[in-house]
């Protein structure tokens, strides 16, 4: 049974470690519905939704963010990933890719996008699918194989990398929600 909506916001959180199953491919079709069900700004729905699992691909994708991240003069980020592991997607074998178009004013886009993701991420999380939100993903296109990654996901003409969602199962039972801090709510009467 899947998780109702309350059950599966409270279950979320972010997976960083997945073993070698990839979700069933029904599954990741819900899933990928779930995303276009998302409200925009306007309707504008200037998003694509690009299920990935093709290893070699991934493998790609992972090894261009990483020496990206490498190459910048400030090595904090890239000692931080090292210091957990050396992965950017922490082994999963499946993602979604969210390509995103351009809005005026700009950056609008960046809102719908959040939203999306956060769709998939709590549909993977109703059906028992591990996932986490990626953005260090748009690393992967900082560099020279930007146009070939584009091209090798089939982004349109004019879309530019949003986020990614790691999905798959988690390889340890390790992982849990953070812990929310309830004082940040107010009630205002
Ligand atoms: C927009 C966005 C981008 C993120 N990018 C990454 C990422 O690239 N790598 C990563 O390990 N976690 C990433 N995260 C996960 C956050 O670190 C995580 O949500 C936060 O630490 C809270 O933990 P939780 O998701 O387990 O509740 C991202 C989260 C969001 C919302």
């Amino acid at each position: 049974m899947p998780l109702n909506t309350i059950e599966a916001i409270r279950a979320r959180y972010s997976c960083r470690g997945f073993s070698d199953q990839i979700p069933a491919a029904e599954d990741l079709r819900l899933i990928a519905e779930a995303g276009l069900a998302a409200p925009s700004g306007m309707n504008r729905q200037l998003w694509r939704v690009i299920v990935v699992k093709n290893k070699q691909l991934i493998d790609d994708l992972e090894a261009e963010g990483l020496k990206n991240i490498a190459a910048f003069p400030d090595n904090g980020l890239y000692a931080h990933i090292m210091a957990r592991g050396g992965k950017l997607f922490y082994n999963a074998r499946c993602m979604i890719v969210i390509p995103i178009g351009k809005t005026e004013p700009a950056g609008a886009e960046l809102f719908d996008c959040g939203i999306i993701a956060e769709n998939i991420a709590l549909a993977a999380t109703s059906l028992g699918i591990n996932n986490l939100i990626c953005g260090l993903a748009a690393f992967s296109f900082a560099g020279e194989k930007n146009n070939e990654f584009k091209q090798r996901l089939d982004f349109p003409p004019g879309y530019e990398i949003g986020l990614a969602i790691l999905l798959g199962y988690a390889a340890n039972t390790g992982g849990k929600p953070h812990e929310p801090d309830f004082s940040k709510i107010k009630f205002i009467e």
